[in-house]
């Protein structure tokens, strides 16, 4: 499906009825890496999967795209649809998206379930480093990012070549105008930290054990940080935990949701 919010078309998925369950990937990936969560709850919940502005098969726009764009443009999607307050889960670059959302939208969130993410801002060199990436995007196409990000996104202990394609492939759709965005989008967010202790919705803090891309102490100290925030860190999972290890992730999802 598709829909026009704040003058981007915006690909997205529906499924199912009941809470409102929205999942917003990560970088350089698409909606399609939720889509055994899409499976798992659909027959409970009102289950939402947006492409973020250039990735997936959401229209790109030029120059940077904000965290708190990102967020604005799901909240255009959720007014859209009618849907709200929403349980909002969000993976990676989806949680410094959904922290975008927590602050600037508190009152249509239910609940916030941050995968495998962080809430602090990019170094200075961390963000030199994106922009320099996001120059190489422009001379060289998005296969720079694909190749550089798709080797962390699973236990390097993993050895399933399916999944390891399937990763590549949930990258493959993504524009090279939408990638440069997002990097740019990275970094330059703020750091969001100070933010967490005003979170004030049921929080789940879920990560993989062996996630190259961050450290679990990362989800520590924001489940720390969260009043009454919950922590799980599942094993033999890296950075895609939801889609490494889905049956864990659904049910420490299951059983949460089934308390809030
Ligand atoms: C992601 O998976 O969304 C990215 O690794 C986030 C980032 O690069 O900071």
């Amino acid at each position: 499906m598709q829909a026009t919010v704040n003058g981007v078309r915006i690909a997205f998925a529906e499924q199912g009825s009941g809470t409102p369950l929205v999942f917003v990937h990560g970088f350089p990936l698409c909606r399609a890496t939720w889509s055994k969560q899409v499976a798992a709850f659909k027959a409970q919940h009102r289950v939402i999967t947006p492409d973020l502005r250039g990735l997936g098969e959401s229209e790109a726009t030029p120059g940077p795209v904000t965290m708190q764009r990102y967020a604005e443009d799901v909240h255009a999607l959720l007014q859209h649809l009618g849907v709200g307050p929403v349980v909002l889960a969000g993976h990676s670059m989806g949680g410094y998206v959904a922290l975008a959302f927590a602050k600037a939208f508190p009152q249509m969130l239910k609940g916030l379930v941050l995968v495998a993410t962080r809430a602090g801002a990019d170094t200075p060199e961390a963000a030199a480093g994106r922009r320099a990436t996001a120059a190489q995007v422009q001379a060289q196409g998005s296969s720079v990012v694909v190749d550089a990000m798709a080797p962390k996104m699973l236990d390097p202990a993993n050895t399933d070549r399916q999944m390891r394609e399937a990763v590549r492939g949930f990258m493959a759709p993504s524009k090279p105008e939408g990638v440069i965005s997002a990097l740019l989008g990275m970094a330059e967010r703020p750091d969001a930290r100070s933010w967490l202790p005003h979170i004030h919705v049921p929080t789940l803090v879920i990560t993989g054990a062996e996630d190259a891309v961050f450290p679990a102490s990362e989800s520590e100290a924001m489940a720390h940080a969260i009043p009454g925030a919950r922590l799980a860190i599942l094993p033999h999972a890296g950075h895609l935990v939801a889609y490494e290890q889905a049956d864990a992730f659904n049910r420490a999802l299951a059983q949460w949701l089934h308390e809030i």
